[in-house]
């Protein structure tokens, strides 16, 4: 079915006043909720959902990034996207151009988020604490998903910046996980060159913190071993709370090895571990 949101390739007006005209809004990611600056919208046309990103009024002065590099930044999302097709990402229908920057048309995704701020990251009702309780082969079957799906970015050239549970959506009736947000992924490597680095710590190398360090695919496969200290344990690499195997614990902690020489070179070479770790291979 052809529509406005679709179709449509420039636009006069402001995106919040075309996507009122357009269709139904029934989300809205603003500042109220978040503090990117970016404005997203869940859209409505007919039946069909839209989640439409855009980088927020260019004359609000609060955001830590000014407007022209968010705009560059939901550039850079459309080159990552276009990049790579795994299932783990939205579609991505459309984008429009406007004086306020680039509208980019996404599916709506089902589920929930799972972050929380960490005034709620220990509430047993959060998402976060509801996807750990999870039988342990879905818990597996949505990593394998995540690790997969950075196996193919990386071999895309993309390492993995400000990746974190702010980025995944769980849908817990079918058991999908969507990876959403990668506009700060860069091609790599690349230098450090901000010292802390965007992203949240409980998901961060060492190196990300420090100035001249070298970001890589070493980086990441520290990046994938933390995503599974959260998914699979307590958020700590203590054995008795990782549900997974002693092979899985292995592969996690090398992962985790703050120093870079010994983690797994790529992530290829991480998800080729994790993967023997699943058949019982050492
Ligand atoms: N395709 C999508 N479908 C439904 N909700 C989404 C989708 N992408 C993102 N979201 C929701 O919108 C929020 C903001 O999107 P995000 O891309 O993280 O923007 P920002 O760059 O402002 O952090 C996310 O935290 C998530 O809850
Ligand atoms: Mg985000």
């Amino acid at each position: 079915m052809s529509h406005p949101l679709l179709d449509t390739k420039v636009i006069e007006e402001a995106p919040g006043v075309y996507l009122n005209e357009t269709g139904d809004v029934f989300a809205l990611f603003d500042a109220q909720v978040q503090d990117s600056g970016n404005i997203s919208y869940g859209v409505q046309v007919g039946q069909q959902r839209f989640f439409v990103k855009t980088a927020g009024d260019p004359h609000d002065p609060r955001p830590f990034l000014p407007h022209e590099e968010r705009v560059a930044l939901l550039h850079n999302a459309v080159r990552v996207r276009r990049s790579c097709s795994h299932n783990a990402l939205p579609r991505l229908h459309n984008v429009i151009e406007s004086a306020h920057g680039p509208l980019l048309v996404y599916a709506w995704v089902e589920g929930e988020l799972l972050h929380a701020g960490s005034a709620a990251r220990q509430d047993p009702h959060s998402a976060m604490q509801r996807f750990r309780r999870l039988p342990l082969p879905e818990i597996m079957r949505a990593l394998d998903f995540i690790f997969d799906l950075h196996c193919e970015l990386a071999q895309a050239g993309w390492i993995a910046v400000d990746f974190y549970d702010g980025c995944l959506i769980y849908d817990f009736s079918c058991e999908k996980m969507h990876v959403v947000d990668l506009d700060m992924y860069r091609e790599g490597p690349f230098v450090n060159e901000m010292g802390r680095m965007f992203g949240s710590s409980r998901y961060m190398a060492p190196e990300e913190f420090e100035r001249g360090a070298s970001i890589d695919e070493r980086t990441n496969t520290f990046t994938m071993g933390r995503t599974a200290a959260n998914l699979l344990s307590d958020g700590t690499l203590a054995r008795s709370a990782f549900r997974g195997s002693d092979a899985h614990y292995e592969v996690v902690r090398r992962a985790c090895s703050d120093e870079r020489r010994r983690r797994y070179a790529s992530v290829g070479d991480f998800c080729a571990a994790w993967l023997g770790a699943g058949k019982g291979n050492p």
